[in-house]
């Protein structure tokens, strides 16, 4: 692999070659821009690019890749930068492809229930845009409000709507993708079904920007339900809480949301949003925030108050029923910056656990063991619907985990906990950097070489976001 320093200094004429492809103004290798570039939202982690290039169309990107291809330059594509795993950092220097100008919403096809777009565009804003003809695309990320649709194909984001309405990929239809080798090509075709062939669109999707550079997207979109009630509940003990949310699910409901808060988190986020609209029951463990969506409101009331019955055999206190628009915002805005909050609070290492449902509670009593016996303070939140929970670590002295010796034996630990649960590492953040020391732990020698092998058909010259997910054999 060629160094990045390469980029600068015995090919300084390609920074020339770069701008006559992308436009003089959309090159940068000034240090304020290598610098906002540098870093995304894992731990405190920055690698600063050699050069940062915004290209406009896949013509452009093509010709960016072949000659990065040609000279084994090392590229990482970045989205809004919003990531958990480190996936946008450029820990091997070279180009730094932002997709932030490719953010048109290209077409609403109504009469298929599709949207075709650029993946520069910001999840909430195509939310948006599809409500406003009576659509819904459900996959809703804490970070929607920044984050762009390219980067939660690139990590198969899921977010609280998950547990009733799944993921991204169940929803990419078809995808335009640049490979590293620069050809042009579509995964896939526009239908709801498909059995032609190996299936490239998902493989693409949670290929964490490592197989090839999407730059179209077809998505299938869903009538919009229209009524929603949400409401907190309070428990004394919180493996009592992740209890309740399997027995919801074996009692016949399929809440569109069903989020677990502990108390800590639920603490530092009310400080950090200065929330009063929410009552918060200091003296409880945990919280659930359980929400129920369709298109009668007599059935949801129904649903909501068998649901509330349920939770008394789980050692429930009083549940707060977000009455109107406001406070159901409010709580969701409490949830949705739980992970800033805590962070700034000193958790900085967060990892994005999924077991089974039923398994919740073993994994929050090994969770809790485990911070004794390793000696950090550990935080628990998430969606406990898809018995996915984010972990957030707080160690005095240990700001990040990556290639840190005090923190690597705890999530080793950790990892295996889940492994011998019946689970896995990321449930929606993606492996990319932080965890990629883990993946030997979740899959044998086979699986890994089988990845290797992929990449190195899509990427020879492994070029693109390499040294993520696994290195190559
Ligand atoms: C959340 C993000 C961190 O659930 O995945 O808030
Ligand atoms: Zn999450």
């Amino acid at each position: 692999m060629q160094t990045a320093a390469g980029v600068k200094g015995t090919t300084t004429g390609l920074i020339d070659l770069f701008k006559k492809i992308a436009g003089d103004t959309y090159v940068f290798a000034d240090e304020e821009s290598l610098n906002n570039y540098a870093h995304d939202e894992t731990e405190n982690l920055h690698f600063l690019p050699d050069i940062v290039i915004k290209p406009r169309t896949a013509e452009e990107i093509s010709q960016i890749m072949m000659i990065c291809n040609e000279h084994k330059i090392p590229v990482t594509p970045r989205g809004a930068g919003t990531g958990l795993s480190g996936g946008a950092l450029p820990h091997l220097g070279g180009v730094l492809l932002s997709m932030e100008r490719m953010n048109s919403i290209i077409e609403i096809d109504e009469r298929n229930l599709q949207v075709t777009t650029e993946p520069g565009v910001i999840t909430e804003v195509l939310q948006n845009a599809v409500k406003e003809k009576g659509l819904f695309y459900p996959p809703d990320p804490s970070s929607r409000g920044s984050c762009f649709i390219g980067g939660n194909i690139a990590e198969n984001s899921g977010g609280p709507k998950a547990v009733k309405y799944g993921v991204v990929k169940d929803y990419v239809l078809n995808l335009q993708i640049v490979l590293p080798t620069g050809e042009i090509m579509w995964t896939g075709a526009n239908v709801l079904k498909n059995s032609t062939g190996y299936n490239l669109t998902q493989l693409i999707v949670g290929s964490e920007g490592t197989l090839a550079i999407v730059t179209k997207i077809v998505l299938k979109l869903l009538p919009h339900p229209k009524y929603d009630l949400l409401m907190l509940v309070p428990f004394n003990s919180l493996e009592n809480a992740g209890a309740a949310v399997s027995a919801i699910f074996r009692a016949g409901f399929t809440p569109s949301a069903m989020e677990l808060v502990e108390i800590n988190a639920l603490k530092i986020v009310s400080r950090f949003v200065d929330s009063a609209v929410v009552p918060v029951t200091d003296d409880m463990e945990a919280h659930l925030i359980i929400e129920v969506d369709g298109n009668h409101m007599d059935t949801l009331m129904s649903e909501m108050e068998a649901i509330a019955e349920l939770l008394v055999q789980y050692d429930c206190g009083d549940a707060f029923f977000a009455d109107d628009a406001q406070q159901k915002a409010e709580l969701w805005k409490l949830r949705r910056r739980v992970a800033e909050a805590v962070k700034i609070d000193g958790y900085t290492i967060e990892e994005d656990t999924v077991v089974p449902r039923a398994e919740l509670p073993a994994l929050i009593r090994g969770v809790k063991a485990l911070g004794k016996e390793y000696d950090f303070d550990v935080v628990c939140y998430g969606h406990a619907g898809d018995g996915n929970l984010h972990i957030r670590i707080r160690k005095p002295g240990s700001i990040y985990s990556l290639n840190n010796p005090d923190v690597i034996p705890a999530l080793q630990a950790l990892f295996k906990l889940v492994k011998s649960l019946g689970g896995t590492i990321s449930g929606e953040h993606g492996i990319g950097l932080i965890q990629k020391p883990y993946m030997d732990i979740v899959f044998d020698k086979a699986g890994l070489q089988l990845m290797s092998g992929i990449k190195k058909v899509f990427d020879p010259n492994n070029i693109l976001n390499s040294g993520k997910i696994f290195d190559i054999a």
